[in-house]
């Protein structure tokens, strides 16, 4: 057993500035695709209370981008300090944005393309070491990641738009012949392992540090929780049965009707229909279920008679290598995500049918950790022993707290550059409009460990 975490892809300066430079214009060009698909009127209009004009993200991805490696790294000076307030998240929720002095979709094209600019200058001249911020590139990969981070949220509020659709991709590849003969479960036995990371470069800081948990034995899900097996929850009453449910998820969907994951509908046959990026369809049976709350995907595992995996549980799953002892960077290995390991990046604009991506399987053999649906984990959103935020509060510490539940693994939606086997991400239990799906586990028992 050893506390290293994989080899960081660490380069020399050159390298690191050609990473650097390739994560933020891949993130920019899916920017642009998500703000030039829609006219100017639907880049300022509010598609829904949850989310912010598209506009908004738009040119915040830019001020944090000026504020973080213009003028923290490269010590410039303010571009555009009199739009700061109306761009910091703290300052406005979401519900209130339309109504702040946004910057017009011309204006906001115009401010982040020059930011860009003068970034990619820093970028050739900054010291790459010597200090935390910009070690390994690090604020060039947060930035690049924070932008990443925008474009699921920007796809989420595509999902939530009405209308003819604006987006379109190729489906997944289908799953390999003889998935469906996958085991439904593996043992993952108990002891040690190296949870989070201190030598991941862009990791962020709720990442952070490395650390050793010791996990009993459990069983975990080979693969996500189909659509299929969902209905039968369905089928058998779930939503109209107490006894599945926490009882704040119980209240929340007796108060809001709510009977089935967002998005979806039966037809006048009963045949359940959804409705994804403009265009309604059948819900296919294979696929992850996705737009779930924290408290459907609990009640789901209560009435399968098993439970979600805990956080620390599913990172084991992903990341232990039983042959090594050592915590791999994915569960495939070490190596980055290519397109034969995961769905990631919006290449496709759904979940891949359960039992794909047999090479991104972990040594145990479950698929799908990375991609696909975002899984909602049974664990509060808490700060690893030793946690210092860095660099700014904002990003993880305000959120720490039984308020927030963890989800791991990323989704169809988000990029490899924010998607990790340590990434953490959260939200509120009741949240359905992020790409969430979920997995089931088990307790083993003494005799397993
Ligand atoms: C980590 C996805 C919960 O979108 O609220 C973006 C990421 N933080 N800008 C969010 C984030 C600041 C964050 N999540
Ligand atoms: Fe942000």
């Amino acid at each position: 057993m050893t506390a290293a975490t994989g080899p960081a892809p660490l380069g020399d300066a050159e390298t690191l500035r050609q990473r650097a430079a390739d994560a933020l214009a891949t993130a920019r060009e899916r920017t642009a695709t998500l703000t030039t698909c829609v006219d100017e009127p639907e880049l300022s209009a509010q598609h829904s209370p949850l989310m912010s004009p598209l506009v908004w993200d738009l040119a915040h991805i830019g001020n944090q981008e000026e504020l973080w490696l213009l003028r923290a790294v490269g010590g410039r000076d303010a571009l555009r300090p009199d739009i700061d307030k109306v761009y910091d998240a703290f300052e406005h929720p979401r519900a209130e944005r339309p109504s702040l002095p946004l910057l017009p979709p011309d204006e906001a094209r115009a401010y982040v393309a020059d930011v860009r600019n003068r970034v990619l200058d820093v970028l050739q001249t900054a010291p790459l070491g010597g200090d935390r911020l910009v070690d390994a590139a690090f604020a060039f990969g947060m930035v690049a990641q924070h932008e990443q981070q925008h474009d699921e949220t920007m796809l989420i509020t595509h999902q939530l738009r009405r209308g003819p659709a604006a987006l379109s991709a190729p489906p997944p590849p289908r799953a390999p012949a003889g998935s469906t003969a996958l085991r439904s479960e593996v043992l993952v036995a108990g002891g040690p392992f190296a949870m989070g990371t201190s030598t991941e470069p862009w990791a962020l800081d709720n990442e952070r540090p490395a650390h050793h948990r010791d996990v009993p034995a459990f069983f975990i899900d080979t693969v996500p929780v189909s659509n299929g097996a969902y209905e039968r929850f369905i089928d058998d009453g779930g939503y109209d049965d107490a006894r599945w449910w926490a009882p704040e998820g119980w209240a929340y969907i007796r108060e809001h009707g709510l009977a089935a994951p967002l998005f979806w509908r039966r037809d006048g046959g009963g045949t359940w229909l959804r409705r994804r990026f403009g265009v309604t369809e059948p819900v296919p049976a294979d696929e992850p279920v996705l737009h779930v709350s924290w408290y459907e995907a609990d009640a789901y595992a209560r009435w399968a008679g098993r439970r979600l995996p805990t956080e620390e549980e599913w990172e084991k799953a992903a990341r232990h290598d039983p042959a090594t002892g050592r915590s791999r960077r994915y569960p495939w290995g070490d190596a980055d995500p290519a397109p034969e390991h995961a769905n990631l990046g919006q290449r496709h604009l759904q979940p891949a049918p359960v039992g794909s991506y047999p090479e991104g399987a972990s040594p145990l053999g479950v698929r799908q950790l990375m991609g696909d649906v975002w899984e909602w984990t049974s664990s509060d959103f808490l700060p690893y022993p030793g946690f210092a935020a860095f660099p700014y509060r904002e990003y993880s510490e305000v959120f720490f707290g039984p308020g927030h539940k963890v989800l791991r693994g990323g989704s169809f939606a988000v990029d490899a550059v924010a998607c990790r086997g340590t990434f953490r991400n959260w939200d509120l239990p009741v949240r359905r409009q992020i790409f969430s799906g979920f997995r089931t586990a088990r307790d083993a028992g003494p005799e397993a460990a």
